[in-house]
């Protein structure tokens, strides 16, 4: 529970290398483990959260090497047991916090014919799941979770209705998977890890399974299947995968630098005085960078220049950055899955451009390691910033009027850690000191953001 003094800086200036993406991290990882094959993932991230897929495998029965670590990174090598090879585990995978992995593993496990506890720590055991065990049971997983009332909201001018109660489920969970059927599945929400469960569940169905998204999430998993020599397709918003195919290792693969943790580093190059930043070999997947867009739109100096020939199918470049004065924006609810975990630090830059920033439909924060609509307004409103939320039935939109400047305060990270990163960027362009309790979350997805972001401080 260490803490984390802020103090204001004037200049920011240098070149960075970041580990692996989190998300594709997850992914080539799951994907070696039940392909043909060895596969070496290069500049995999030692984070938290994908040490925990690679532990969960390993207890699964795949025999996973793992290089030194190097700048926050490792090397690790995955000994493909191929679709049906995973063997029961003596006792429950745990999944600490790690959304991903349980979302993800629980695809996978639909397809084994055997019993697996999963278990998850403090702040995964209240995030919703009913959303992916729905289509995983409509397939033939049997599926066991804890269960608790809920109370669906209604906006002020309808409080004379009678609130609505409906179950949602949460870990610990048992699952028991076998034969599965394909299913044609329309998303009621837009999350990648739902989509890739079902994906995932997909490779064990006898025939095709199709997921459709009104709105498009990340596709890291589409992307990598391929890599892998899946059956899939992608047409438009609808992903079609055949069932009983083997996935083949490529060999050698390399994740590319973790954007999501890079958004961080271009809000601070963009709200700090005198800075100018370069970020190599960071993914640049379209389905991720639409906070860069966003940021573009809103007068940031960005510059992208794409790598070419590197992995055809995670694009991954260079970006740099200058410091820039900001407009207000307005970001709608179509932009939201494709910028949803840089929504909090968009909220700094937003609190420091000129005019009123509108962010459209952004109710899945409310869902994410801490309810981040909660996280960032109370933290911002206690530096100065106006901010206010308009709720409604379907989801929440923010309003943000641009101040010029916000002041140093006592905030809370509230265990989450792109609410603890976003405040430290906050404190770095704010007036006095700011005091963050309990940083070590960041560890979850970024261990070595102090270490880069000191070293970048002129
Ligand atoms: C992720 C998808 C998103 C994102 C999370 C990682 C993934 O979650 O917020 O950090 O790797 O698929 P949802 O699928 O719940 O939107």
């Amino acid at each position: 529970m260490k803490s984390l003094l802020v103090k204001p800086v004037s200049c920011l200036e240098g070149r960075i290398a970041l580990s692996g993406d989190k998300s594709i991290a997850h992914r080539y990882l799951i994907i070696s483990a039940i392909s043909q094959g060895r596969t070496r993932i290069k500049n995999f991230p030692a984070n938290r959260d994908c040490l925990r897929t690679l532990a969960a495998f390993r207890k699964l029965g795949v025999k996973i090497a793992k290089s030194k670590l190097s700048k926050g990174s490792l090397e690790i090598i995955v000994s493909g047991k191929g679709l049906y090879g995973l063997s029961k585990p003596k006792s429950s995978l745990l999944v600490g916090d790690s959304g991903t992995t349980l979302r993800l593993v629980l695809g996978v496990l639909s397809g084994q014919d055997f019993a697996v506890k999963l278990t998850a720590g403090k702040s995964l055991n209240k995030r919703p799941m009913l959303r992916v065990t729905s289509p995983l049971r409509m397939m033939g997983a049997q599926i066991l979770c804890r269960r608790k009332p809920v109370t669906t909201y209604y906006p002020p001018k309808t409080k004379h209705l009678a609130p609505s109660f409906r179950f949602e489920e949460y870990s610990p969970i048992i699952i028991k998977g076998g034969r599965l059927v394909p299913i044609r599945y329309l998303m009621p929400v837009a999350s990648a890890q739902v989509k890739s469960a079902i994906l995932l569940a997909g490779l064990y169905a006898s025939g095709s399974t199709v997921v459709i998204e009104k709105i498009k999430t990340r596709d890291h998993t589409e992307r990598l299947l391929k890599v892998f020599k899946a059956a899939i397709k992608v047409l438009g918003n609808k992903v079609v995968i055949e069932g009983k195919h083997k996935l083949i290792s490529p060999g050698v693969v390399t994740v590319p630098g973790d954007v999501s943790s890079a958004s961080f580093f271009v809000v601070a190059a963009t709200i700090i005085p005198n800075a100018s930043l370069k970020i190599n070999h960071v993914s640049l997947n379209p389905s991720r960078i639409g906070f860069l867009k966003v940021l573009a739109r809103m007068g940031a100096d960005i510059t992208i220049k794409r790598d070419v020939g590197f992995d055809k199918q995670e694009p991954m470049g260079d970006i740099w950055i200058k410091s820039s004065r900001l407009k207000a924006t307005t970001v709608t609810r179509k932009e939201i899955p494709g910028l949803i975990d840089e929504l909090p630090i968009l909220m700094v830059a937003a609190c420091l451009a000129e005019g009123k920033t509108l962010l459209k439909g952004v109710g899945e924060l409310r869902f994410k390691e801490t309810d981040r609509i909660i996280s960032m307004t109370e933290n911002l409103k206690k530096m100065g910033a106006f901010i206010r939320v308009v709720k409604s039935k379907e989801s929440d939109d923010i309003v943000i009027q641009g101040v010029k400047e916000l002041k140093g305060a006592k905030v809370r990270s509230l265990g989450d850690h792109r609410t603890a990163m976003s405040l430290a960027v906050c404190g770095l362009s704010a007036k006095g000191k700011t005091l963050i309790d309990d940083f070590s979350c960041v560890s979850k997805s970024f261990p070595k953001f102090l270490v880069i972001l000191k070293d970048l401080i002129k």
